[in-house]
């Protein structure tokens, strides 16, 4: 199994440099609108068990176990289920891929897959696999980048290189067909600006909310299942 994200650079490094991102000025404005959504469509409720498919660092992670939820975290890459750990963000870690989960029928509360679609082999089988493990009532979370979107179009240069020379974009369309057969699907769009401008960070979220009601594309997309 061929993993595939990769943001350049040697391997010690790399969870240190993908939390980097998180303590940007841009970092920090889109991840306060994509961890907002993943949180509303995961709802609240305490003591639920979650699985963070493709947890890396943890970030998504920690985004459930804010709601009160307990996180088993899952990737395939050793150094970023290490620094997941050593952040505390996840419970439990596993290092395994999200086309086969080592998980029985039903082992969960929810599951969620933040920005590992791009990344993965074969997005219809861990979706597949994220249902399957997801009890009934249950909820699928599964973000993802959308290229086609104001931040799309003006990083499109950068979109052609590391981390994003292999990543696989899935248009909304895409998604809700792998998704239909296991639930009641929904699909949510954020982060509206094209990237960090002056004052974004004050009159961003005003903008952000009328860009949301008006249905413009969001750079990101949320997909939810619910079993
Ligand atoms: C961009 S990071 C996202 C990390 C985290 N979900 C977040 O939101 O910060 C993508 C992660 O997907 C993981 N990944 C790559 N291929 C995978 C696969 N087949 N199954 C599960 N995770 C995978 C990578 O190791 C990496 O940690």
């Amino acid at each position: 199994m061929a993993v595939t994200w990769d943001p350049g650079g040697d391997e010690a490094s790399k969870a240190e440099r993908y939390d980097a991102w998180f303590d940007t000025p841009w970092g920090r404005y889109a991840w306060a609108l994509e961890s907002d959504l993943v949180g509303e469509r995961l709802g609240p409720g305490a003591d639920r068990l979650v699985l963070d498919v493709g947890c890396g660092t943890g970030q998504s992670a920690a985004v459930a176990r804010a709601l009160g939820a307990r996180v088993v975290g899952l990737d395939p890459d050793p150094s970023m289920l290490a620094a997941a750990r050593r952040h505390r963000r996840v419970d439990a870690p596993v290092l395994a891929v999200g086309e086969r989960l080592p998980f029985r029928d039903r082992a969960v509360d929810a599951t969620i897959a933040v920005t590992v679609l791009e990344f993965v082999d074969d997005p219809a089988a861990v979706i597949a696999e994220m249902a399957r493990v997801t009890r009934s009532p249950g909820t699928v979370v599964v973000g993802v980048l959308n290229p086609r979107s104001a931040w799309g179009l003006w990083h499109r240069r950068e979109l052609r290189g590391p981390p994003w020379t292999d990543a696989r974009f899935l248009t909304g369309a895409a998604l809700t067909r792998l998704a239909a057969p296991h639930g009641t699907v929904t699909v949510d769009e954020t982060l509206h600006a094209p990237g960090m401008l002056p004052g974004l960070a004050r009159w961003g979220p005003g903008a952000e909310r009328m860009a949301r009601r008006a249905r413009v594309p969001g750079a990101f997309r949320v997909v939810t299942i619910e079993r």
